[in-house]
């Protein structure tokens, strides 16, 4: 039997690792996984139980949550329980709270465990924080890719959409955070 094989992509924020890692996929018909996407899905759970600051969170939850993905030419779908939650984890509100739950320790070992699950059995291309040195550290090939910050930002800015958002203070999280 071939062996399946691993691609990590690690790097910037906003530096186009999701783009690049559908493109590897889709050219070698491999899937792709989002582990941002299981942060949100993961946060959305606790939002739906009203949970919405990380001094609520509750660890024994972790067991009652199952996350699953479909992706197809680009095309991406994340499951949780069950259920297509796609569109609901890309809501403002997750995205403004999802990074304290991506912090939490026990959330990102709940996270590794179903990342790593999913990729037991097919090709992968996997990008996201720590996914070449945490998640797959024998993964096949890692990248980690870097782009000009005024170039993410730019990036960042129209995808956010927001009238109460300006380009430079997109630029100034963005310094913050590298
Ligand atoms: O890429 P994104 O915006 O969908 O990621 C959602 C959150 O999860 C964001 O706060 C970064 C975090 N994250 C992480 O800590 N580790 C990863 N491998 C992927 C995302």
């Amino acid at each position: 039997m071939l062996k399946n094989i691993i691609i990590a992509i690690d790097g910037e924020a906003s530096s186009g690792k999701s783009t690049q890692a559908k493109k590897i996929a889709d050219y070698f018909g491999y899937t792709y996984l989002d582990s941002g996407a299981f942060y949100r899905a993961i946060t959305l759970f606790f939002k739906r139980k009203g949970i919405t600051t990380i001094d609520k969170f509750n660890r024994n939850e972790l067991d009652n949550i199952s996350l699953n993905s479909k992706y197809n030419r680009g095309k991406n779908l994340i499951y949780l329980n069950g259920e297509d939650v796609s569109d609901d984890i890309r809501s403002a509100v997750i995205s403004e709270i999802v990074s304290d739950f991506a912090k939490e320790k026990e959330v990102r070992e709940h996270v590794y465990k179903h990342l790593r699950k999913f990729s037991n059995n097919q090709s992968t291309v996997i990008d996201g924080r720590d996914i070449g040195t945490v998640v797959f550290p024998d993964a096949d090939f890692k990248f980690f890719l870097y782009a000009d910050p005024k170039i993410r930002a730019e990036r960042r800015f129209s995808e956010i959409n927001n009238d109460g958002i300006n380009y430079d203070s997109v630029l100034n999280n963005l310094n913050y955070r590298d």
